[in-house]
This record gives structure tokens, C-alpha cells and sequence, in this order.
């Protein structure tokens, strides 16, 4: 599960990766504020990474919204149009993108509260990982019962956080 569709670069580069190691995953992706069709097309992604997947990076953008579609073998994906922070999950997730905009621009995404609505819907041992390694970040989600931990960050930034639901963390 994504907090924060976008461009679709995280459901792609999973999307590969399921692809490459012939492993099925279910990938929903909230948003709340989707990019247009047309300009999301325009972005070479797949070029760039992937080319053999070009005609599979537009169906991620022309699918619809608020249903699940098997977009190819081992990836189907559901986008889901709303705003994250009023959702009620009734589901449980493996793994979380929290793939929010920075908590500078939106600060009550990051909170205890939010990350405790998280750790709720998580399967035992599922990871939520985040670009952001803030100490406040990381102390919110140890609040909300994950085991936390800094992580060396892709080129450009020097850390991020992995939180994993342990079973003696998890919710009755
Ligand atoms: C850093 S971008 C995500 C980039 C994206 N994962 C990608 O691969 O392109 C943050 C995204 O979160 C979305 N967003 C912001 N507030 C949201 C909310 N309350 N609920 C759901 N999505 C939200 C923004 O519209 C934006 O697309």
C-alpha cells in the first residue's frame, strides 16, 4: 500500500521488481490529488528504467480509479482517489510507501495519530518505509508501536527509515 500515488514511479519500479522475480503483488495506491492522464504519460520513466514496460506505465495512468485492475502477470493495482487522512482501513498490507509530501508542507500526515491508523492495518512483520528520517518522524512512528530503524538513503539522501510491525508490538 502507497500513501501518495503521484507520477506512479514507486508503483512502477514495484511493478519491475514483480515482474523480475515472478512474485505477485497487490499494490493499492491512495491520492488525493491525481496527476492528469495526458502529463502523466509524457514522463519517460519507462524509457529511462525500463523500456520493455513503456505500454504497461500508460495503463497504470489510463486505468480507472477505485477498482482493482491486473495491470500485468504479477501486479494488479488499485488506485484509490481520497484523502489519506480520513481513511479507515479495513484491510491489512505487507508494505506501506509513506510517500507523503514533506512533513514541513504537511505536517499532519506525520503524526503518532496517523502512523498508529497505520501499524493497525499492518500483517505482522510488514515494513513502512519513508524518504523522510526526521528525528521527530522516526520518534512518532516508535510511538505508535514500530520497531524503527535508519537506513543508509538512494544517491542524494543520506538517510531513510524502515519501521517494522513486530509481533511483540502488535495490536490485540
Ligand atoms: C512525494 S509525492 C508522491 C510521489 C509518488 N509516490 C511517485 O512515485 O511519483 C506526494 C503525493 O502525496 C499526495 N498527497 C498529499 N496529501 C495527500 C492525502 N491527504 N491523501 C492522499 N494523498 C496525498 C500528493 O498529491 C502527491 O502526489
Amino acid at each position: 500500500m502507497e500513501i501518495g500515488f503521484g507520477t506512479g514511479l514507486n508503483a512502477f519500479l514495484t511493478l519491475i521488481e514483480a515482474e523480475r522475480s515472478a512474485k505477485k503483488i497487490h499494490y493499492t495506491s491512495l491520492e488525493k490529488y491525481p496527476v492528469e492522464v495526458e502529463k502523466a504519460i509524457k514522463l519517460n520513466y519507462a524509457e529511462l528504467i525500463a523500456p520493455e514496460f513503456k505500454e504497461i506505465f500508460e495503463k497504470f495512468h489510463t486505468s480507472p480509479w477505485n477498482e482493482t485492475v491486473k495491470i500485468s502477470p504479477f501486479f494488479s493495482l488499485k488506485k484509490v482517489e481520497t484523502d489519506y487522512t480520513l481513511v479507515d482501513f479495513t484491510e491489512k498490507y505487507d508494505v506501506i510507501y509513506f510517500d507523503a509530501f514533506s512533513p514541513e508542507k504537511q505536517p499532519e500526515m506525520w503524526t503518532t495519530e496517523q502512523f498508529e491508523k497505520l501499524f493497525k492495518c499492518c500483517n505482522f512483520g510488514a515494513v513502512l518505509t519513508t524518504y523522510c528520517a526526521k528525528g521527530d518522524v522516526r520518534r512518532a512512528m516508535q510511538q505508535a508501536g514500530f520497531k524503527v530503524e535508519r537506513l543508509q538513503g538512494a544517491p542524494g539522501k543520506r538517510e531513510i527509515l524502515r519501521a517494522i510491525c513486530q509481533l511483540d508490538n502488535l495490536p490485540m
